[in-house]
């Protein structure tokens, strides 16, 4: 049984369906009506702006018919009819997220524990099967991270996957990069170095929100990839240091890259990023591009260190990370707003040799939802 009714003076209604009550203002009603002359009926993108709409519009009445709520504004005198379902999935009038570094209900941090359930895809199978392509994009913006198998062991065998999403971000270093080594096979104890974990490019802005690393060949020993979810970090940070995560989020640090001839990146930005709700959107770490920090006040400047230093030591704890080692025609993902990445050392006979591109994650966000979108119809 859904019942409505005029509160606040006709500003605001209160909806109840299924024995929960939601308020919706009038204003916010009328700008959000899908009738034809305030959406464009083909592409469903407004026709008005809120200039449009009376300033103290009003609902003078309001009743529900079946599925739809009809609702007359003042001082328009519009009729407008409203599907109750597409009310009851864009209400707001619920408990607010107060905890700083919150995430929506489609993020899920995690630890060495994801070893278990990595989102995994067969190399044809997501690109031939929109099922399992829509299962595995979903599993990547889930936890941030994925990975193929059974891919073709071909140069540019990369951009496939980029294909299976969106576009390639071409940057400075090309529209792909190698990450090529030969271990030099007289000299045995020479260990390759391995890298701290860290996000890609933090010194653009904005930095590539995707990276794909595609291997061709992986004969040495070691050299596995090791994957950290920052957000995790950043929400351990949160508990175990409080003090250190508001300073890692409210000061920003400074990365640079001008490494190459006519190339000079910038970019200021905090280790943590939240949106001004206290939502926890980006994570910058990269020891080899982090910039002189000169944005925190003196007095700040010991504990931002400290704050900083622990912060390292959450993501370089083993509790917290995913190894694996890629076989040629095996790549994985990983939303670089959010998850780092490592090289493990190696040393030995034999050679490693990975391709890497940049793509986007709203790319990929709009093809895992608009999948799911035909999937879902297809299945009405
Ligand atoms: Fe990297």
């Amino acid at each position: 049984m859904t019942t409505v009714e005029i509160i606040e003076d006709g500003r605001a209604i209160a909806l109840t369906v299924a024995g929960e009550t939601y308020r919706f203002h009038a204003i916010w009603l009328r700008d959000n009506a899908w009738d034809d002359a305030t959406r464009a009926p083909g592409n469903g993108q407004r026709l008005i702006a809120l200039r449009d709409i009376p300033e103290g519009t009003q609902i003078a009445a309001a009743s529900v018919d079946g599925e739809q709520l009809q609702l007359n504004f003042a001082p328009e005198g519009r009729q407008i009819s409203y599907d109750i379902d597409w009310l009851m999935s864009h209400v707001y009038d619920t408990r607010e997220n107060t905890q700083i570094g919150w995430n929506s209900d489609d993020v899920t941090p995690w630890d060495d524990a994801l070893i278990d359930h990595i989102p995994l895809g067969d190399f044809a199978r997501v690109q031939s099967d929109p099922a399992a392509r829509a299962a595995w994009l979903g599993g990547v913006a889930r936890y941030g991270f994925g990975k193929l198998t059974g891919g073709p062991v071909k140069e540019g065998a990369l951009f496939q996957v980029a294909d299976l999403f969106g576009y390639v971000r071409e940057t400075n270093y090309g529209r792909h990069f190698e990450v090529r080594t030969e271990v030099n096979p007289t000299n045995l104890a020479y260990t390759g170095l391995g890298l701290q974990a860290h996000t890609d490019n933090p010194y653009r802005d904005p930095v590539p929100t995707v990276q794909i690393l595609y291997c061709l060949e992986n004969s040495a020993e070691g050299g596995e990839n090791m994957v950290v979810d920052g957000f995790a970090c950043a929400l351990r940070l949160r508990d175990e240091n409080p003090e250190g995560f508001e300073l890692l989020s409210r000061y920003c640090a400074r990365f640079e890259y001008a490494g190459e001839d006519g190339v000079c990146l910038r970019s200021r930005r905090p280790m943590i990023e939240l949106a001004p709700d206290g939502e926890l959107i980006g994570v910058r770490f990269n020891n080899r591009s982090a910039a002189a920090i000169t944005d925190v006040p003196y007095a700040d400047m010991e504990a931002y260190y400290a704050a900083y230093r622990h912060l390292g030591e959450i993501i370089d704890d083993p509790a917290m990370e995913v190894t694996f080692k890629l076989a040629p025609g095996e790549c994985f993902i990983v939303n670089n707003t959010r998850v780092l990445h490592a090289r493990k050392g190696y040393s030995g006979e034999g050679s490693r040799w990975l391709q890497g591109c940049y793509a986007d994650m709203d790319g990929l966000r709009s093809t895992h939802a608009a999948l799911v979108q035909k999937l879902e119809m297809a299945a009405e």
